[in-house]
């Protein structure tokens, strides 16, 4: 039976333990950044969050396929023009070659302009008798390992809010300004990328939509004036953490007098922070953003069906996107039951793969790291599973950058261990760098088009 809830409103979440919090030293500093944040301008509108869902309503009904993709933490030292653009171009090549291939259409989404925050497992951080507390993103604190800089500052909340504005409003311009249209899809070929099998992979499917554009034109039909190919839809998301600045930044929309969290268009609960009497749980199921679930091994039916009943009482498709993170060995194992059960509950969610974060382990040089061929089985089995299942595999959510890093192992470039140091910038987890992640890509074409082809 499903418990009432007590009504909502944007600080009921005070009421409930919330975990991962960091432990704010000076809490009538976070008071005061708290009220200057709330009379700033929202990041995002309620109308653009609303789009998304509906655009995430399709991916549930089985006509389009999520890409949910960026840093696992955005960082304050790079938060440049060109990483920005770097980011942007390996997401809509991704988005290319899966729509060219697959033939869906792709809601894009970045894990981007907000996603500073990061739960951790432990507290605290102890390095030869010195403990202090864990980094946990620069929007709580910075990563050198010195009292000052692990003392978890309010003032960092204004800052990512004001890297988030720059980060969004550059995305604005390149989504709309002419940079995303696709008579641009061979400049999105970064020239690192360009020489490796994918990148050449890529440069035939970019010939092929440029010859089909040129046929079509000469055809009396000039397809490049059509709005649909000028721009894209990109919309951003980040784990709704550090729930002070997520309220902050919750207002009630005009239109509907619905409450809309305006620091991204979709918000996340992280695999640590699920609890279902837990603050996060309180705080965004109030919201009518899109949501995000991480759903790791630990999470049994019973919790998924009431944890599904308080964030989508309505059954609203598009709502509610579930993101299997369970580890490539796990798999198999956890994630069928948690299907069925929402398929013959009839709840309309959305599943999509995270195959990055239970697929994580220690180099032998000590670097975080996580190999290509795990990412990828976690992948194929989450489609062939679902398949099985008769339910869509809805999409993709990585951990990528434009940047050519060295964190992940394996994939076409055959990283090995001894590369790790070559350039491994990631402040928190190991990304895809951008020629793995275009690999990835294919890849997913390749099990979509299995899936339609059935
Ligand atoms: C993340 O997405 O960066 C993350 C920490 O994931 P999870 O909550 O699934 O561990
Ligand atoms: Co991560």
């Amino acid at each position: 039976m499903v418990e009432a809830k007590k009504p909502w409103t944007s600080n009921s979440w005070r009421g409930h333990t919330a975990a991962q919090s960091p432990i704010w030293p000076d809490e009538a500093h976070l008071t005061r950044v708290e009220a200057e944040l709330a009379k700033k301008p929202p990041l995002v509108f309620a109308g653009e969050a609303r789009r998304l869902q509906e655009h995430l309503g399709q991916v549930a009904a089985g006509k389009a396929f999520l890409l949910q993709a960026g840093d696992c933490a955005e960082s304050f030292h790079e938060g440049s023009a060109d990483a920005i653009r770097d980011k942007l171009k390996v997401i809509l090549q991704m988005a290319v070659a899966l729509t060219y291939a697959a033939g869906v259409p792709v809601v894009k989404v970045g894990r981007i302009a907000g996603q500073f925050a990061k739960p951790r497992s432990e507290n605290f951080e102890t390095i030869n008798g010195v403990e202090l507390p864990a980094f946990r993103g620069h929007i709580v604190n910075g990563e050198e390992f010195t009292k000052e800089a692990r003392t978890p500052n309010p003032e960092r909340l204004l800052a990512a809010y004001n890297q988030s504005t720059a980060t969004l409003n550059l995305l604005r311009a390149f989504t709309t300004g002419g940079f995303a249209a696709l008579s641009r899809v061979h400049a999105w070929n970064q020239e690192f990328v360009e020489n490796s099998l994918e990148g050449k992979r890529y440069s035939i499917i970019a010939d092929e939509i440029e010859r089909s554009l040129k046929f079509m034109k000469a055809c009396g039909i000039d397809m490049l004036d059509d709005p649909a190919l000028q721009g894209v839809d990109f919309y951003t998301s980040h784990e709704a953490l550090i729930l002070p600045y997520e309220q902050a930044l919750t207002r009630q929309d005009s239109l509907t007098g619905d409450w809309y969290d305006c620091s991204a268009h979709m918000l996340w609960i992280g695999y640590r922070t699920a609890q279902l009497d837990g603050a996060h749980v309180e705080f965004l199921r109030g919201v009518s953003n899109p949501l995000g679930l991480k759903v790791g091994t630990s999470m049994s039916v019973d919790e998924l069906r009431r944890l599904a009943d308080v964030l989508n009482p309505e059954n609203t498709p598009g709502r509610l996107t579930l993101i299997s993170r369970m580890g490539h060995e796990n798999i198999a194992k956890k994630l069928p039951e948690l299907v069925n059960a929402m398929r013959s509950d009839g709840r309309n969610v959305l599943w999509t793969c995270d195959p990055m974060h239970g697929n994580t382990f220690k180099a032998s040089g000590g670097q975080k790291t996580r190999h290509f061929d795990d990412i990828l089985s976690e992948t194929s089995q989450f489609f062939s599973l679902l398949q099985s299942l008769d339910t869509w595999p809805g999409g993709l959510h990585i951990e990528l950058t434009g940047d050519n890093v060295t964190e992940c192992l394996g994939g076409g470039s055959r990283l090995e261990e001894q590369h790790l140091d070559d350039n491994y910038t990631s402040i928190c987890d190991p990304r895809l760098n951008a020629t793995q992640s275009l690999d990835m890509a294919f890849h997913v074409a390749e099990f979509l088009q299995g899936y339609s082809a059935r």
